[in-house]
């Protein structure tokens, strides 16, 4: 009978963060008199976007943080998008801006994305996040919150990408490009596939490490794992199901993200974690309180 993989627990370790991140909330407001604060943005009534921004409130508020919800009209055109992220920006009580994507059709989603300057940009939606973390210049920008996410659950598990082969499938600017930025930086030796890619199962054969963001669920088969493999699961689809076929995966990796339960709770962790940073960073505490 085959061994099944140890899982990466991101549910257990997203409570941590977020137990961390309260701590260091309420040191901030020890030593300022301010509370840390992050602004979401929501543009329209789409559901399921709806939901994420209150799921984002909620534990913002449960880490002690101010919670700044800005409901804006499905109509608004990217200028008027734009206006109101430069109030947030120049707002000295909001230390964090995230603007819930995807936004209606008519935006021009780049141009409002890039109207939150840097140090707010806790989401790491930004070009300039994505340079830092390409340009791997720690402190001078927040990575994307999912790979950032990934990133952690690596180290909790003691995985260190150093030299080993990671396989990243997905090239989308917030989930397969920053994670590849990011095992690189930790020294892997990466390769990123996407709908082009040929002979893709053999290319993820070689993989030490998997990641999945692709957005199809159970595309990635588990005879494509190689024994002993690390998986990571990003998808996020229809019916709670990730992107990877996880009982046959299981059974050859040595440890694997569920989904739910996997990288999905270590997104909004890092979105709090990363704006408790930023708040830090503005009020000019130091982060090693
Ligand atoms: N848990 C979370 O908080 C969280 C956050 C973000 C995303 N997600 C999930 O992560 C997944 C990926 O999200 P995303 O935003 O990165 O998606 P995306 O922007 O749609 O990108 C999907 C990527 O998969 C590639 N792809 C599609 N079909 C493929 C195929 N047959 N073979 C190889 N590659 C293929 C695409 O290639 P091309 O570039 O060639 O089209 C693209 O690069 C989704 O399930 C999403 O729900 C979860």
């Amino acid at each position: 009978m085959s061994e099944t993989a140890r899982l990466m627990d991101g549910k257990a370790l997203s409570q941590k963060v977020l137990e961390q991140s309260a701590v260091r909330t309420a040191r901030i407001k020890e030593a300022t008199g301010v509370t840390p604060a992050l602004a979401t943005v929501l543009v329209g009534d789409d559901p399921a976007s709806a939901t994420y921004v209150k799921m984002k409130g909620r534990r913002c508020e449960a880490a002690g943080m101010r919670s700044v919800r800005c409901e804006l009209d499905a109509n608004l055109t990217t200028e008027q998008l734009v206006q109101e992220i430069r109030k947030l920006a120049d707002d000295p009580a909001v230390h964090g801006i995230l603007l819930q994507h995807p936004v209606p059709d008519q935006i021009d989603e780049r141009a409002a994305f890039e109207a939150i300057p840097g140090h707010k940009d806790v989401d790491g939606v930004t070009i300039a996040s994505f340079g830092a973390i390409a340009f791997d210049l720690p402190g001078s920008g927040y990575g994307s919150c999912t790979p950032a996410g990934m990133m952690t659950l690596l180290r909790e598990y003691d995985v260190d990408p150093k030299g080993l082969e990671a396989i990243v499938i997905g090239r989308s600017p917030i989930v397969g490009k920053p994670i590849a930025m990011m095992l690189l930086a930790a020294h892997a030796t990466v390769t990123i596939c996407h709908s082009r890619t040929r002979d893709l199962a053999d290319v993820v054969r070689r993989a030490d490490i998997v990641v999945a963001a692709v957005g199809r669920p159970n595309f990635v088969q588990g005879d494509w794992i190689k024994p002993g493999a690390v998986v990571l699961d990003a998808g996020y689809n229809e019916g709670n199901v990730g992107d990877v076929d996880f009982g046959p995966a299981a059974e050859r990796a040595s440890m694997i993200t569920p989904v739910p339960g996997g990288v999905g709770p270590m997104t909004i962790a890092t979105l709090i974690d990363q704006t408790v940073t930023a708040a830090a960073r503005q009020l000019g505490v130091e982060e090693s309180m």
